[in-house]
């Protein structure tokens, strides 16, 4: 996995200390990893959709396309043999990460609800709070969910280098 994130943030244009660089991927795999506990969502491809799903963005604001961009460059690391997944994991990857930011977007598969959750959990990190109403998981829309993302950016290092 080590060498997987190094080779995800040297191509990342953005910021490696901006809203969406590595300290919130490290979020969206710590919260993913705590609500996988309670939905039991495979733990590997919330890793995966941490360090992707937003690596691919160009712009901190408006880029509709991002999501897209990094499911396409989840094919090509799986292509290198760079992910050590299944057909069916690497199918959940490429769901979770192309429609992770689109509006009304829904799934069945609980791994990719955890995996959307745990971003979205992490939005306290902009001091906002998601409505229970765009969370899919039981245990995502529990107060000690927001308490448990609201805590880990709390304790969390400022600066990363
Ligand atoms: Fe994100």
């Amino acid at each position: 996995m080590e060498n997987l994130i190094k080779i995800i943030k040297d191509q990342f244009k953005l910021g490696l200390n901006g809203d969406h660089g590595l300290k919130h991927w490290q979020h969206v795999e710590k919260i993913g990893n705590y609500l996988a506990s309670h939905t039991g969502a495979d733990g590997q491809i919330i890793s995966l959709f941490a360090y992707l799903h937003d690596s691919k963005r160009e712009d901190e604001y408006d880029d509709p396309e991002h999501g897209k961009r990094s499911a396409n460059f989840a094919k090509e690391l799986h292509d290198k043999k760079l992910l050590s997944i299944s057909k069916k994991q690497l199918d959940q990857l490429i769901f979770s990460c192309e429609f992770h930011s689109q509006p009304n977007t829904k799934s069945n598969d609980v791994t990719i609800q955890t995996c959307w959750d745990a971003d979205r959990l992490d939005l306290v990190r902009l001091g906002i709070t998601p409505k229970n109403e765009f969370l899919f998981t039981e245990k995502a829309k529990k107060k000690e969910a927001i308490l448990f993302a609201i805590e880990l950016n709390k304790s969390y290092p400022q600066q990363i280098s």
